[in-house]
């Protein structure tokens, strides 16, 4: 652990203006700085570093936080991993605090989890490569041309067929079995100890470090199940995890692109075919967070998965979540039939090459696929096509592409941009819906208490004064969350450190994004009457929540008047009615 006072120190050495420079080149623009963001491609710059606030927000993708958060975000590095690299940059000496016990166990209990898989993976390698047991797993690879180079680089195994071939091995090491139960591979019954595996060859799963973190294994022969893997663990998330990556990330840095792949053999054909920037989901779908992972290190995206229907549910779904984080993806297509271990078997790597020269960008895929499943040639069909489009269109975050595409889609349904426009209004609630924050968000948000926010961390009067008013009549939701996070933090000590860190401690995305586009252009705020602007601003405030009066009353009518929101919405209307009186 890094101490306190260590951290801050760092924070007041650096200069955020100068930590981005290292990545970002930036040019004055009144008391900001202005660059291309480097999270989100675009060619006008909308990424913001203010230097007296020590912040930096993009209005384009919405990312946000002081020098820290950029650090961690650009490099993909945890918070003290951020620190010590700013530190190192700077001739800051910094001696980790000795920690707690029971820091200690958990870290102690780590190091024996990745101790249990290291063992575990050199077991089934030594099984693999040497002795009589060994033979058939050697017999398959070498019937699909897995040569010792390429099983070496992926630490390829086998698991013996012995109930408990890998329980002795970890026995003879000193290993707590319990220990080895927790990551999954031996499990206790009855009859005793036995292994996970049995008869399998043997994929190390490992994180980005390089560190095995689980294990999946394939039967030898058309056995079912084809693979087991590793169950969900303390080392193991397998909806984090992309398999392959710290073999990937050399190739995806040159190249800024990355290629997802559905099976650990696509994966080893490609890599052995010299395609590197390869990741592969572990037997499961694609999550929100594999895209977070992957827009960390890459600018854009393949998918490259089945060419059958679950293959192509499967793209569309991950298009979806990269239209979300706003990673430009594009889909290579195999000759159907085709998986990228049997087009590589008889075909050179240049011509895979030409395959992900055309790939198609995945918006377009869909439209594609959608109109070949459901044929635009009736009005019902038009209309069903339509409905599965505007969910997808809305989340095109570029205006740019929504203008092609809107047109796009317009010229093969052949109807008008009216009538798609008007359709694309109708049902507005899912834009509401949960993860396309990062699309939301980017939006500005309610002016009003926007500036609320803003006179509340540049005027120390305007504070006492909000204090006084009470928080919860002056702010809602998010805001009223960072008002309270804000004053909590400028009790302790008046200066833009404090809010500068504010701004990297907060959890919620969306809360982060607000903050730090407050923070980036409250400038407008400076040498102002505050006392006038809070007036001003508080009679807006108090006039548009009365407005809601009007809407509660109609909600009212149409509940049944036992549930709970029907009583909730009647304290509401009952305090809001009251307010009013008071004016
Ligand atoms: P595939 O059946 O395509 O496997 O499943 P593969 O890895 O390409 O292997 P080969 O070429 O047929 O030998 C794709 C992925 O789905 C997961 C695994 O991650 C696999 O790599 N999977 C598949 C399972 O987790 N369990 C299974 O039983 C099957
Ligand atoms: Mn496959």
């Amino acid at each position: 652990m890094i101490p306190e006072e260590k951290v801050r120190e760092v924070a007041e050495r650096i200069s955020i203006v100068e930590v981005v420079s290292d990545y970002v080149q930036l040019r004055r623009a009144g008391g900001n700085f202005l660059g291309l963001c480097p999270f989100h491609a675009e060619k006008t710059p909308s990424f913001n570093v203010n230097p007296a606030r020590e912040i930096f927000h993009c209005f384009g993708c919405g990312a946000g936080g002081n020098a820290f958060s950029f650090v961690m975000k650009i490099e993909g590095i945890s918070f003290p991993e951020a620190v010590k690299l700013l530190a190192r940059k700077n001739g800051i000496e910094i001696e980790e605090r000795q920690l707690t016990p029971s820091e200690l166990r958990s870290q102690d209990e780590h190091a024996q989890f990745l101790r249990i898989n290291e063992l575990t993976t050199s077991y089934y390698r030594s099984v693999l490569l040497n002795g009589q047991e060994g033979e058939p797993a050697r017999q398959y690879l070498s019937k699909r041309s897995v040569e010792p180079d390429i099983s070496d680089s992926y630490r390829l195994g086998f698991a013996p067929d012995r109930r408990d071939g890998l329980v002795k091995h970890l026995k003879i090491n000193g290993v707590e079995l319990e220990s080895a139960r927790k990551l999954g591979i031996v499990r206790k019954s009855d009859s005793g100890w036995h292994d996970l595996f049995r008869n399998r060859l043997i994929f190390p799963i490992r994180d980005a470090r390089g560190q095995v973190i689980a294990f999946a294994g394939r039967v030898l022969d058309a056995a079912l199940p084809k693979y087991i893997n590793s169950p969900e663990s303390p080392l193991y998330h397998k909806s984090s995890v992309l398999f392959g990556l710290d073999m990937a990330l050399p190739s995806i840095r040159t190249g800024n692109s990355v290629i997802i792949v559905e099976g650990y053999f696509d994966h080893l054909a490609l890599y052995r075919a010299g395609v590197q920037n390869v990741v592969a989901t572990c037997g499961t779908a694609l999550t929100g967070i594999h895209a977070g992972l992957i827009k960390r290190h890459a600018e854009q995206v393949y998918t490259l998965f089945d060419s059958d229907n679950a293959g192509r549910k499967a793209t569309i779904r991950s298009m979806e979540l990269f239209l979300e984080q706003r990673i430009p993806a594009y889909v290579i297509s195999l000759p159907a039939g085709d998986d990228p271990d049997s087009f590589l078997a008889i075909h050179p790597a240049e011509d895979f090459a030409s395959l992900r020269d055309k790939a198609r960008p995945a918006f377009e895929y869909f439209l594609r696929s959608l109109l070949a499943e459901t044929p635009p040639d009736s009005v019902d069909n038009k209309v069903r096509i339509i409905d599965d489009i505007v969910p997808r269109f809305r989340k095109i975050a570029d205006s740019i592409e929504r203008d092609l595409y809107e047109k796009e889609i317009c010229r093969l349904l052949g109807i008008t941009v009216h009538a798609f426009r008007k359709r694309m209004g109708g049902g507005n609630l899912s834009r509401q819906e949960g993860s396309g924050h990062q699309y939301k968000t980017s939006q500005p948000g309610d002016t009003i208490q926007d500036t609320l926010l803003a006179l509340l961390l540049n005027y120390p009067d305007a504070r006492a004064e909000i204090i006084r008013t009470g928080l919860e009549t002056i702010f809602t939701d998010d805001y009223l969350e960072l008002a309270r996070l804000a004053l909590e933090s400028l009790e302790r000590s008046n200066d833009n450190q404090v809010l500068s860190h504010l701004a990297e401690t907060i959890e919620n995305p969306e809360q982060k994004t607000l903050f730090s586009r407050i923070m980036v252009s409250d400038g407008y705020l400076a040498d102002i009457e505050w006392r006038a602007v809070f007036d001003q601003c508080t009679r807006s405030h108090e006039k548009k929540q009365l407005a809601s009066i009007k809407d509660i009353a109609a909600r009212l009518a149409v509940l049944d008047p036992n549930c709970e929101e029907y009583s909730q919405l009647l304290r509401l209307a009952d305090s809001l009615r009251t307010r009013k009186s008071k004016l």
